[in-house]
Parts: structure tokens; C-alpha cells; sequence
């Protein structure tokens, strides 16, 4: 084994309609199946020490699905902060929305924000969910903040520290789930030396022993930034 636990995982959650589709169920109940996922995958990567879980719950592109979809969803992520906020306060885990918020309806935003504040103290894991997130979206807001400021001189962390994720480091392994070989907008500039992980395995049935096998898979990876081997072996 080469790599210690991953300090940070991202996860594309995809593939909840294919769940649903191949047992003769409507889309949503493959969504509400994923919801579940992501309880026990936030559980199994707290257990093992992992600091920070980010997920990719909906895209700015998700708005194109049909209403009915949408709707449910908007449903899905209200009913999910309401049934899991004392768990997660038990769990010691930061709840995190991040992406342009401003999109949502009041009640929903208020709900996400209202979450980030009781769990801000929250030490053990940190737990991002991107929503109506695109990572284009984070870079182009994150100059025009720059700009704002009247700021001259531009470097990497100037713009690592204007991302919604400012301050958090950037992702070890990043997997995505139902085979799809696409980053699809997600965190561009923060998986630029990600370990990526790609499985055929549904989100839905996404469960303890997948992340664990993804994390076995993430532990045996070299991971050189631009070394050679040679380089690693004498350090
Ligand atoms: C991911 O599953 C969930 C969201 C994008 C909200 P999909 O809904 O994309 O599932 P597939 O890709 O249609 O199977
Ligand atoms: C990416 O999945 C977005 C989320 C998982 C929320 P999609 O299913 O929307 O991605 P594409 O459209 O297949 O690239
Ligand atoms: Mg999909």
C-alpha cells in the first residue's frame, strides 16, 4: 500500500435513473435510493477517518430535466435536512451546501443555510453537497470576486481561496459511479491531481463495501505530481 486514507473524497453521484429504469421504477425512486447512499457512504468514510466527503448532488445543467424531476428533487434535498440534521449534529459532521444558492426557492435556501450554521462547529467530517453547482460557474464568480476587490496581482491560491471550497484541500480520489468516463463540470480546478476511481456499480448500490473497495483501489496508486519514480523510491 503506498497512500494513507484518502483525506478527501469527491463522488459524482451517478446513475440513480438506470437504478430505477432496471426495476421497472420511476426515475425518483432512484433518487431517493441514492439519498440513502450517501447516509451510508458519509458514515463508512467518517469511520475511516476520511476528513472530507463532496458531492455532486445537482448540476447547474440538472435544470434542463423534466420539472417533475426537478421538483422532487428540490422535495427530496428539504425532506433529507429535516430527517438527518440530529444525526448529523450527533455525528459531529459540517454540513456544507455549496454552489449558487441564490437559484433555489427562499424556503430552501433558508433551510440549507439555517443547516450550515447549526453544524459549523462540527469537527469530525465535512460534508460538501454541491448543488446547482458548476465548477465553470465557481471559476467565472471567483474572478469576478477578484475583480471586485480590485486586486492586481493573481496567483493559484488567489484563486484556490475565491472557490466556494476556499480553504478546504482539494480532493484525493475522486470517483464517479454508473461507468460514465466524463468529469461533467464538477471541480475542475480542484481534482487537478485527483486519483480518479470510475465504476460500473449504480449510486443507489453504491454501499459500504464499494467505497471501501474504492479506497483499497485509491491506497495502491502512485501518485507522483510530475516526479518519476526513481524520485519517489529515494525519498
Ligand atoms: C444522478 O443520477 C443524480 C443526479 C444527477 C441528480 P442520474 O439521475 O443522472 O442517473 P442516470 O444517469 O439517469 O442513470
Ligand atoms: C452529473 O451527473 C451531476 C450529478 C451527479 C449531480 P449527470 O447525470 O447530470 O451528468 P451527465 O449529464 O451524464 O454528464
Ligand atoms: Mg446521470
Amino acid at each position: 500500500m503506498t497512500n494513507e486514507c484518502p483525506q478527501h473524497i469527491a463522488a459524482i453521484m451517478d446513475g440513480n435513473g438506470r437504478w430505477a429504469k432496471e426495476r421497472g421504477l420511476a426515475r425518483i425512486a432512484g433518487h431517493r435510493e441514492g439519498a440513502e447512499s450517501l447516509r451510508v457512504v458519509l458514515k463508512v468514510a467518517a469511520e475511516f477517518g476520511v476528513k472530507y466527503l463532496t458531492v455532486y448532488a445537482f448540476s447547474t445543467e440538472n435544470w434542463r430535466r423534466p420539472q417533475e424531476e426537478v421538483d422532487f428533487l428540490m422535495e427530496l434535498f428539504s425532506n433529507t435536512i429535516d430527517n438527518e440534521i440530529d444525526e448529523l449534529m450527533e455525528n459531529q459532521v459540517k454540513l456544507n451546501f455549496l454552489g449558487r444558492l441564490s437559484k433555489f426557492s427562499d424556503e430552501l435556501r433558508k433551510k440549507m443555510e439555517a443547516a450550515m450554521e447549526k453544524t459549523k462547529n462540527n469537527k469530525r467530517i465535512t460534508l460538501n453537497v454541491m448543488v446547482n453547482y458548476g465548477s465553470r460557474a465557481e471559476i467565472v464568480d471567483a474572478v469576478q470576486a477578484i475583480i471586485d476587490k480590485g486586486q492586481k496581482k493573481v496567483e493559484e491560491d488567489t484563486i484556490s481561496q475565491h472557490l466556494y471550497t476556499a480553504g478546504i484541500p482539494d480532493p484525493d480520489l475522486l470517483i464517479r459511479t454508473a461507468s460514465e468516463m466524463r468529469v461533467s463540470n464538477f471541480l475542475l480546478w480542484q481534482i487537478a491531481y485527483a486519483e480518479i476511481y470510475v465504476t460500473p456499480t449504480l449510486w443507489p448500490d453504491f454501499r459500504r463495501e464499494q467505497l471501501i473497495e474504492a479506497m483499497a483501489a485509491y491506497q495502491k496508486r502512485v501518485r507522483k505530481f510530475g516526479k518519476t519514480e526513481d524520485q519517489l523510491n529515494a525519498a
